[in-house]
């Protein structure tokens, strides 16, 4: 009889593969046609990391920005007046962060912009859609 039994679990094992597999294949295609993500790689992948896992760059991480206070990221060294600037991000300081950092926080070592409201909306829906800061 425990031949039967074994070619079951052993049907299932390999069945449960195939699953795990694709479904991580499908994952990932995702966060590859997701135009937000696709936008924030364009526009901000250079110098920003919105993620837990990937290898840091020069700007600070934006995981789970929203509602996060400006300045706090423990050893990115921030300018004084970014860190000074009493901001928390959300949707509206994010956007005018974006369109103009310069004019938002004089000071800033941010030398980036997006003049384009679209993109900056597809960036800020994407950095939304991870949460917000100290939320589970
Ligand atoms: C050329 C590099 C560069 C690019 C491109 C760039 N940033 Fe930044 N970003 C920085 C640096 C450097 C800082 C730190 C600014 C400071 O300390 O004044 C920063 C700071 C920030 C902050 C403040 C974070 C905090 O912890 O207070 C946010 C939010 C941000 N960037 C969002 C973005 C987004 C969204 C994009 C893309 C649309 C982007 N940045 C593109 C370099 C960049």
């Amino acid at each position: 009889m425990w031949p039967d039994k074994f070619f079951m679990r052993l049907y299932a094992a390999i069945i449960l593969c195939f699953a795990l597999v694709s479904t991580s294949a499908i994952d990932r295609a995702h966060a590859e046609d997701d135009p937000g993500a696709k936008q924030f790689k364009k526009s901000c992948g250079t110098c920003h990391i919105a993620s837990l896992e990937d290898q840091k760059r020069q700007g600070p991480n934006l995981w789970k920005v929203l509602g996060r206070p400006a300045g706090v990221i423990d050893g990115f060294k921030y300018s004084e007046n970014l860190r000074a600037s009493g901001l928390t991000w959300d949707e509206a300081t994010l956007d005018a962060w974006l369109t103009n950092p310069k004019k938002l926080v004089p000071g800033t070592i941010m030398s980036y912009r997006q003049r384009n409201p679209d993109k900056r909306k597809l960036v800020i829906d994407y950095l939304a859609s991870m949460g917000r800061y100290g939320e589970d």
